[in-house]
């Protein structure tokens, strides 16, 4: 994820962006960037790869008296990670940062290409900076010109604005992505983050959706659609260690909060009106294919799974999901007309990164659903589609997981406008619940408690069955995954149906069962299941939106109109409950026993 920071004052401003810089890359990065105006002369400095190459570009130069900085980690989503797309990007006398998505920069770029304006970068960013020049060029006023900047962004940004035409100011707005301004005295900081500032500011303001302004002379003056504001600065937190995890106890359960904010980044420039649309597909992709493989390892092939099945129900095209270390040893039978998928979050697993080398050999042509641009997945594979999440540190998954899942749906979608197997009216359904993926993502503080307190009488007994239907499988499949990864209990996901094929012999009070009930997807069929092992005291504990009242412990769900809404939503749930079963036990929920984030070995 992208990291911001920016300084106004008279203290050396390369140490201070490039320290700030360096807090921020815990959440990743491909390459980074600075800009100072000082003395009214600009400088800029960018590099590909770690901060220790733009601090050996930048050692013979240091800035003294009074100026403006911005600098940038850059993760990429529009275009490779090159120094040309790195921030801050340039106009002919100024210089932008930003996270975020500008979802209409395509229309904006062709409107500024058709005047004349060259584009160095493929970044979706370097249009704001041309739009400022321009507007500019026209009113000679640069606060005029933000403000039209502004008003004709879409989508989601933070972003930090500075000029020749007004050295002493930095131009600021935030929509979407976060970022907050500290202070100490006259000096005045910005950042995506506590953590590049703490040390340095002693207050801080937490920017708020749809503000903007400017900072000039010590002092900020801020504004938002209705016209200027007044705002209060609190104490800065102290912990930096604590201010990384933004205050949670653990990095997963920050990554658990973050999935609602993520998504939106998932889905920016790609959910439109009445379609979807990857930028990074060609259209060509699906051409003379008539089947998916999908290998994955692990939640990478659990949201594989729960991809299968979303498109052979709405795209109509048979696809078979593998386990990458069985898949490479089993001499499977490969034809050049199926489309071979991986699915990772670091994009360096062994096991599917020669899954991967092995397809290719045969002929095939593939497409990666990965989290890591230029990642050995990433680069080995003929497409690819980044997923967005930002860096993941717990070791248990659970953004990846989220957001590959949706691009698997999205991907459904696309397939399926494309061979018109769904109707326009069925696409919109689909396209509407989509857009409220993020809110069924939303963590409800009075849910997290009652799994808090429901925890407590999951910690003993011989085993966890998690048991679904259908999509719900594979996602039983994955909350078994994460508690046994955090929990170190035995814990399995089973297909509900087929608990008395065999499971079912188990059941008794001590064989606890998370049953996910979802409304739209074979509820008397699941509810049938579950009856099955109350009568056989099971303990269950049942999650749905329509009560059941066999069960010992019950969570009602909000949502009940679409699959994948509950798909989102029950996911939360069960991610919550690994982790307070974690917590409770003492664990290290963010590095387990034995467990590694990135499997590189066979
Ligand atoms: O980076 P990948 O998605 O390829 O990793 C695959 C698995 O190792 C990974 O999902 C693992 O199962 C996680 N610990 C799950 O929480």
């Amino acid at each position: 994820m992208c990291g911001i920071v920016g300084y106004i004052g008279k203290s050396e401003k390369k140490e201070i962006l490039l320290d700030g810089l360096q807090e921020l890359e815990y959440r990743g990065y491909d390459s980074a960037g600075i800009a100072i105006i000082e003395n009214k002369q600009l400088k800029n400095f960018k590099a590909v790869g770690k901060l220790q190459n733009l601090r050996e570009k930048t050692k013979d130069y240091t800035s003294q008296g009074f100026g403006v900085a911005i600098g940038h980690t850059r993760w990429a989503t529009h275009g490779k990670p090159t120094e040309l797309n790195a921030h801050p990007h340039m106009g002919a006398y100024s210089f932008v940062v930003h996270n975020g998505i500008i979802e209409n920069y395509q229309e904006l770029k062709e409107e500024l290409q058709a005047e004349g304006i060259e584009f160095l970068s493929q970044t979706d960013t370097e249009t704001i900076v041309h739009l400022f020049e321009k507007n500019y060029n026209i009113n000679n006023n640069s606060w005029k010109s933000f403000q039209q900047t502004i008003e004709r962004l879409e989508g989601a940004y933070a972003t930090l604005l500075i000029t020749e035409a007004q050295a002493d100011t930095i131009f600021f707005a935030k929509n979407g992505s976060p970022m907050l301004i500290g202070f100490d005295g006259e000096d005045i900081y910005f950042a995506s983050s506590d953590t590049p500032i703490i040390g340095r500011a002693k207050e801080v303001y937490y920017l708020e959706d749809g503000e903007f302004g400017y900072v000039k002379d010590g002092e900020v003056k801020l504004f938002d659609a209705n016209g200027i504001k007044t705002f209060t600065k609190q104490p800065l937190p102290t912990d930096k260690a604590l201010a990384q995890k933004d205050g949670y106890r653990f990095f997963m359960e920050k990554e658990i909060y973050e999935q609602t904010q993520v998504m939106n980044d998932t889905m920016m420039g790609r959910v439109l009106d009445d379609r979807i649309y990857f930028e990074e597909l060609d259209e060509k992709l699906f051409e003379n294919i008539d089947s998916i493989k999908i290998c994955a390892c692990g939640t990478s092939y659990h949201s594989a799974l729960a991809g299968s099945y979303l498109l052979e129900r709405m795209a109509k095209i048979p696809c078979q999901v593998e386990i990458a270390s069985e898949f490479r040893y089993k001499e499977p039978l490969l034809n050049d007309k199926t489309l071979f998928i991986t699915i990772s979050q670091s994009g360096e697993t062994a096991d599917t990164l020669e899954a991967l080398k092995m397809a290719k050999r045969a002929g095939l042509k593939s497409l990666s659903i990965c989290n890591v641009d230029n990642s050995s997945i990433v680069r080995e594979s003929d497409s690819a589609i980044l997923t967005r999440a930002g860096i993941e540190k717990g070791v248990a998954s659970t953004k990846a997981f989220a957001t590959q899942t949706m691009v698997l749906w999205m991907l459904t979608l696309y397939v399926a406008q494309a061979k018109k197997t769904i109707t326009q009216d069925t696409l919109n359904r689909e396209l509407e619940a989509m857009r409220h993926t993020p809110k069924a993502l939303l963590v409800d503080d009075k849910l997290h408690s009652k799994l808090t307190r429901l925890s407590k009488r999951y910690l003993h007994g011989h085993g966890f069955f998690f048991i679904g239907r259908d999509l719900f499988f594979p996602l039983a499949l994955e909350g078994a995954l994460k508690l046994k990864e955090i929990s170190y209990l035995h814990a399995e996901g089973y297909p509900a149906g087929e608990m008395k094929h065999g499971p079912i012999a188990l059941a008794d009070a001590e064989l606890f069962t998370v049953a996910l009930m979802p409304k739209t997807i074979h509820y008397d069929k699941i509810k049938s299941n579950v009856e099955e092992l109350c009568a056989r005291d099971a303990t269950v504990l049942a999650i749905s939106p329509d009560y059941f009242e066999l069960s010992d412990d019950f969570i009602q769900t909000k949502y009940d109109t679409h699959p994948m809404l509950e798909f989102f939503e029950m996911m939360v749930i069960t991610q919550l409950l690994a982790l307070e079963i974690s917590i409770r036990l003492g664990n290290d929920v963010d590095m387990p026993k034995n467990l590694a984030k990135s499997v590189t070995v066979e």
